[in-house]
């Protein structure tokens, strides 16, 4: 936190994304504070506490209007503030458009290759360039000097980056992809490509989650545009502008003494939740925490939960998977079928495999909170991410994080990005039920040293590679750049 100040140096940031950090809603006891269930902003939050500046987002909270001043900001986090958050607010075609339609059901599944396919409308492109533009217009009027740094957030601003730099060419744009990128065939099918690829190569950087992802986007990039492609160097140059196209893994925020000390002892945790739910005392507790989303691969681990207590009879009764699912774009009809889908499953497993004061799986389609959600982790024997694809992956840094008696066993999909730093977990193609059954078993009989070794690593891993050191390499990256940008202008 403190390199990443020094690193900055006073330079003015300002973070885009749709999502805010923070969302005042209305309720019977007054405004309340939420905290949204997105990846990216877990992640961007406390890098943000660290720089100060700006944060423009989408006003998204029913009170939203009623805590900023005359120029639509509000500083946070609430009560302590850090940090400017300027709120933006869309009309309701411009949020169907371009979040509903062109951001969710165009480059969403476009990107997550998830078999859902991906809906392109000309009026929702239409709602999506001018959001973009309003977003990028808020950015110029907010930059004090005309080389701010940019961090911009993921896929619902492909156009922006180009937008700004057209207006401050001087910009550092540090825009970063928070989900996959496909390889050059998928993402042909989007009408829009160039216009897409053109607008992301205003970045100064341009980070995904893995060198896979890179690969893709600069294939697509050579296969779609003009532009010259230094593979050595990762570097793309288009229209006389360089691109640096990179690797960064994001992570979250270690837990500090401050917040461990918070905490009740595992064991308690685990008596609470036991109590709370009526679980027998020598139950095996798997735990599945997601946004209600198609692509975190929900109904392959029920099936494989189904799996596990066909082929092993001696866990009926005694392992029980408990699933947080999080409500999310829930207008969109394919979200709606899939909660249905999930909850039809459910049932039917339960049906199937309970007995009177026994359900397999408990599944709780609501939003938790960050102390629930802690709760519940060191409550677990065992923690499932089964994503048919996904950027990164938080839920499964978070697990570890808090694991701090060292138990706890982590299933991974081989299909997050988290896969290939997180070795040491069980790593799990999820569209193969019986790997994924077969893997639950072995979580469920792993002895305590076992367990520990392999957590112990991981924790090491998370620890070390956390998001300041995420936002640190950008950032240096960035400075690099600006060196170059001061010593070619002086030539
Ligand atoms: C993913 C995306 C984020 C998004 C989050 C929650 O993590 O990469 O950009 O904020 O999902 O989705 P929502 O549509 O509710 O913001």
């Amino acid at each position: 936190r403190g390199l990443l100040r020094t690193q900055l140096r006073g330079e003015q940031v300002i973070v885009v994304s749709n999502r805010e950090p923070y969302i005042h809603a209305k309720t019977d006891d007054g405004i309340v504070v939420k905290r949204p269930a997105s990846g990216l902003v877990a992640a961007v939050e406390p890098v943000m506490r660290a720089c100060s500046g700006t944060w423009i987002a989408h006003g998204s909270g029913s009170a939203d209007r009623d805590v900023v001043d005359a120029n639509d900001r509000v500083g946070v986090p609430p009560g302590h503030a850090e940090y400017t958050l300027r709120r933006i607010w869309l009309s309701a075609e411009e949020e169907q458009g371009y979040y509903y339609g062109f951001a969710n059901e165009g480059m969403w599944p476009l990107c997550h290759v998830a078999h859902v396919r991906p809906v392109f409308r000309e009026s929702d492109w239409e709602q999506y360039k001018a959001v973009n533009q309003r977003f990028a217009d808020a950015v110029v009027a907010e930059a004090r000097s005309e080389d701010p740094v940019v961090l911009v957030q993921d896929y619902h601003f492909a156009l922006l980056p180009a937008m700004v730099r057209a207006r401050l060419p001087r910009a550092t744009i540090l825009t970063f992809w928070h989900i996959p990128w496909p390889n050059p065939e998928s993402f042909s099918i989007c009408p829009w490509r160039k216009e897409i690829l053109e607008g992301m190569l205003g970045s100064t950087i341009l980070g995904f989650h893995t060198r896979y992802h890179c690969k893709n986007f600069i294939e697509t990039v050579d296969r779609f545009l003009e532009a010259r492609i230094e593979h050595e160097h990762s570097m793309i140059t288009f229209n006389d502008d360089e691109t640096l196209v990179e690797s960064y893994p994001i992570s979250i925020e270690w837990p500090s003494d401050a917040e461990r000390a918070s905490w009740a002892p595992a064991p308690e945790c685990r008596r609470r939740v036991f109590d709370r739910l009526g679980l027998a005392a020598d139950t095996v507790l798997a735990v599945g925490v997601d946004r209600f989303d198609y692509t975190k691969g929900i109904l392959e681990r029920l099936h494989a939960v189904e799996r596990l207590l066909e082929k092993h009879p001696e866990w009926i009764g005694r392992f029980v998977l408990v699933q947080i699912a999080a409500p999310t774009r829930d207008l969109l009809e394919e979200y709606q079928l899939f909660q249905q889908r999930i909850a039809r499953t459910t049932e039917r497993v339960n049906e199937r495999f309970g007995r009177p004061g026994y359900k397999p799986i408990l599944l709780f389609a609501q939003h938790h909170d960050h102390d629930a959600l802690t709760e519940m982790y060191r409550a677990a024997d065992v923690c499932v991410v089964t994503s048919l694809h996904d950027g990164m992956n938080l839920v499964c840094k978070e697990f570890v994080s808090v694991r701090d008696d060292e138990q706890g066993v982590l299933v991974l999909s081989r299909f997050a990005g988290a896969a290939r730093e997180m070795t040491e977990a069980l790593i799990v193609n999820p569209y193969h039920v019986e790997e994924t059954a077969d893997a639950l078993h072995r979580a469920a009989i792993m002895p305590p040293a076992e367990q520990r070794e392999r957590i112990a690593s991981l924790r090491m891993t998370v620890r070390e590679n956390n998001v300041f050191r995420w936002a640190g390499h950008m950032l240096a990256d960035a400075g690099r750049s600006r060196l170059r940008q001061r010593i070619d202008e002086r030539v």
